[in-house]
């Protein structure tokens, strides 16, 4: 794999990261910005990686790499930024500079680094460093919300300390989180090519006039990381989203609804043809009977709001199922968490409902969960949404192999952690 260098005080730490890449058999060629060799010499990454190091696309720049024969044979002898990048599996930019980050978004390839980026289609990902102001500046912001978009995977940044004195979000991820991050990222790929998977996400809004809705404070992250794992791993990803507080990933087919009325429509008509429904939308139990066609106006007398119930739709989706078909869905319980979820899962007819921590569940970034099936429950320590989302497939996959009836992932499995060899 390519591990990109770019010029920040953090370039430090990606000799760890090479090191760390190379102790878990990945073979490692490094790509340094001009500036990146600023703070650390080629010297010091051609030693670690055991390859010469790309720091430029011209003149004597056309390293004789100690490359696996599969990949040399790709490479026909001479090696150039298009070659590097169509030989290896994943390119990791780790310490990303927010300069770096610009440049990923405008296709600018002013360095070796930047070109070989824009040629790859490999996973790419990317661990942002920079100081807390370039962090949060809305340039940047904006920036990784566009690569977020692009299915780009992003590690980090972490808080904590910075070189410049400051206290903030801006430090690179630990070396063990970017390196979970690439072996995942190269372990999921293919393992679920050709399935269709389906995902409800966010919230709902029931209108109560023109203006005002009922509503809830789900901010639409897991269904999101569900959507992103799903990609990651192969899948072909339909997304049905209420209104959420962030933005889809990309590479997903997205249908945008409000009223769980929409959603319900939407999610039958899509679960038909879904090999597996992961229902994490956070949907209002009940609508007002009669929306009011105009703003209703202020009133000192008390008024009273007539509420009807919304449909079950993953209950209507359960009752549907086909064979082979494979059901997820979330619930959030206060008390009697597990037993509650497995009268759920009856009701509605899934394989897996996953019990949300309610202390956990809104808003953050990490989750606490317990799956629960018929027969099992598991309760997993506080993780990532993105993790909760990585296990809910893998147990997806173990489901689907052992019903019958289900339909077999085109192009194979992916790799595994055990099958993971030497990789460029
Ligand atoms: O019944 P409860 O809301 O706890 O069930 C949670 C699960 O059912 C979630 O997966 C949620 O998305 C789904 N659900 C639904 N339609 C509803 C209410 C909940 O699909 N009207």
């Amino acid at each position: 794999m390519l591990v990109g260098v770019s010029g920040g005080i953090a370039a430090y730490k990606a000799c760890e990261l090479v090191r760390r890449l190379r102790q878990r058999g990945a073979h490692v060629v490094v790509v340094m910005t001009p500036a990146a060799t600023e703070f650390v010499t080629p010297l010091t990454f051609q030693t670690l990686s055991g390859n010469p190091v790309v720091t430029s696309l011209w003149g004597d720049q056309a390293p004789r790499f100690e490359l696996p024969d599969r990949v040399r044979a790709r490479m026909g002898g001479k090696v150039g930024h298009v070659d590097l990048a169509e030989a290896v599996d994943a390119l990791v930019i780790a310490p990303a500079t927010a300069n770096l980050i610009a440049r990923l978004v405008h296709g600018e390839a002013p360095d070796a680094l930047t070109a070989i980026a824009l040629a790859c289609r490999v996973p790419l990902i990317v661990c942002p460093a920079m100081d807390v102001e370039m962090w949060r500046h809305p340039a940047t912001v904006e920036n990784l919300a566009v690569l977020r978009r692009r299915g780009v995977i992003l590690v980090g940044p972490a808080d904590g300390p910075l070189a410049s004195g400051l206290v903030g979000p801006g430090r690179l991820a630990e070396i063990d989180v970017i390196a979970d991050a690439v072996e995942r990222s190269l372990a999921y790929r293919g393992s679920m090519t050709g399935v269709r998977v389906l995902v409800g996400a966010g919230r709902t809004e029931e209108p109560i006039d023109p203006v005002r809705v009922l509503t809830n404070r789900s901010s639409g992250r897991m269904g999101m990381a569900l959507a992103e794992a799903a990609r990651d791993r192969g899948a072909e990803v339909t997304l049905v989203t209420g209104p959420t507080d962030v933005g889809p990933p990309g590479g997903v087919r997205v249908i945008a609804v409000r009223t769980a009325i929409e959603m319900a429509a939407a999610m039958a008509a899509e679960a038909r043809g879904a090999d597996a429904v992961v229902m994490a939308a956070a949907v209002a139990d009940y609508r007002a009977a009669k929306p009011a066609r105009e703003k209703l106006k202020r009133a000192d007398a008390t008024r009273t709001l007539e509420l009807e119930p919304n449909p079950d739709i993953l209950a209507a989706i359960g009752a549907a199922r086909r064979p082979g078909q494979v059901l997820v869905g979330f619930a959030l319980e206060t008390s009697d968490g597990v037993r509650r979820a497995r009268t759920k899962l009856r009701a509605k007819g899934v394989d897996v409902i996953v019990l949300n921590d309610p202390a956990d569940a809104l808003g953050g970034d990490t989750n606490k969960v317990t799956l629960v099936e018929a027969r099992s429950a598991k309760r997993l320590p506080e993780m990532s949404k993105r993790e909760v989302a990585d296990l809910v497939f893998a147990r997806i996959l173990e489901l689907r192999s052992l019903k019958p009836g289900t339909r077999t992932a085109r192009g194979g499995a992916g790799r595994t952690r055990a099958a993971k060899g030497q990789r460029t």
